[in-house]
């Protein structure tokens, strides 16, 4: 950890008293939703979706390299990463310092099955050593880039002071805890009571590692409760954004007309056009028309037409029949 620089997560912190942030999320939170999110409530934090090392630095590099493009209105951004050889960290950290983010992360905490199979992400909590590496690896590699780990509390068990304990060895400049294990996916509610004790030991062992806590956010307010309740140093937020891509601005779904949500879903469907160019199928979007299109009278038949749509000229007509 640099002792003299203030990092992004610092200066949030001492701005507001917390830090939000909007989870990583795989196929979901790619700068097209990341540049809406800005307009509509935006968090504090973004992060990319996560890029794996090995396959930046193999031929396939042409197939996951968007996940890193980011306008400079969606900063503060973080990259996420994940893998589990070094050497390729550096290589990718040679190509990610170029685009000038504000921090790295580094994924820990996905427990997919393939990607477990392949010792990778959660299934590293059984390799310290090896965690150890490639997180020195990066510290030394980041150019004075604040480190950062998103992590569970545990592989088959809650383990706060033989995982959370031997992190908070490691000088991370922040330290994200979804409240499950690995093992139990999502399958039980996010234990905040133990993210809690992660905080406590923190105070013990690293006091200058900031605690992020995760899972089961659904609002602005719940996320400023927990900060409260549980001692985090902020929340991030997941899955509850597709609930309601308002949630950081505080608004409940609610609140926000149709004609509202009518725009953001254009405005979304826009900027996808113009930054994939047809390189993503237009049935990824499907989910955003959910997410922008309920909570309010004639939502429910709307979104069945605009389900069927096969472009954004579709939606257009349909939306402009609509208002
Ligand atoms: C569709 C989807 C994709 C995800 N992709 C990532 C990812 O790329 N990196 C990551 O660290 N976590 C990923 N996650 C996990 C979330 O970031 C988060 O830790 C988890 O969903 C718990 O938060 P929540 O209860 O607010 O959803 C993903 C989750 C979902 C549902």
């Amino acid at each position: 950890m640099l002792k003299c620089a203030v990092n992004i997560y610092e200066k949030i912190k001492k701005k507001k008293g917390y830090i939000s942030a909007l989870a990583p999320m795989e196929g979901v939170t790619d700068t097209v939703f990341r540049q809406v999110l800005c307009d509509i409530g935006r968090p504090d934090l973004f992060y990319t979706e996560f890029l794996n090392v090995e396959g930046f630095c193999s031929k396939g590099r042409k197939k996951v390299i968007h996940r890193l493009d980011y306008a400079p209105k969606e900063r503060p951004i973080v990259v996420q990463l994940w893998g589990n050889t070094p050497e390729d960290y550096v290589e990718t950290l040679e190509y990610v310092k170029k685009l000038k983010p504000d921090g790295i992360d580094i994924n820990i905490g996905c427990s997919v099955r393939d990607v477990l199979s392949s010792g990778r992400c959660s299934a590293l909590i059984k390799e310290k050593d090896l965690v150890k590496e490639i997180i020195r690896t990066v510290q030394k590699a980041s150019g004075g880039l604040p480190v950062s780990v998103k992590t569970r509390l545990g592989y088959d068990e809650v383990d706060v002071e033989g995982w959370i304990g031997f992190l908070l060895t490691l000088n991370l400049n922040l330290i994200t805890i979804h409240g499950r294990t690995s093992k139990e996916g999502y399958s039980t509610p996010s234990r905040w009571d133990k993210i809690s004790e992660c905080v406590k030991l923190r105070d013990e062992i690293s006091p200058r590692t900031l605690i992020i806590g995760n899972g089961d956010i659904k609002s602005l307010k719940q996320g400023e409760k927990y900060v409260e309740e549980y001692g985090v140093d902020g929340f991030m937020v997941a899955r509850g954004i597709m609930n309601n891509p308002w949630l950081f601005s505080g608004r409940n779904r609610k609140e926000i007309s149709s004609e509202e949500k009518r725009d953001a879903l254009l405005k979304h469907l826009k900027l996808f056009d113009g930054t994939w160019k047809g390189t993503k199928p237009f049935n990824s979007q499907k989910k955003y028309i959910k997410a922008y299109i309920s909570g309010f009278d004639g939502a429910n038949e709307l979104r069945k037409n605009l389900m069927v749509t096969k472009n954004t000229e579709e939606v257009v007509k349909i939306l402009d029949n609509f208002c």
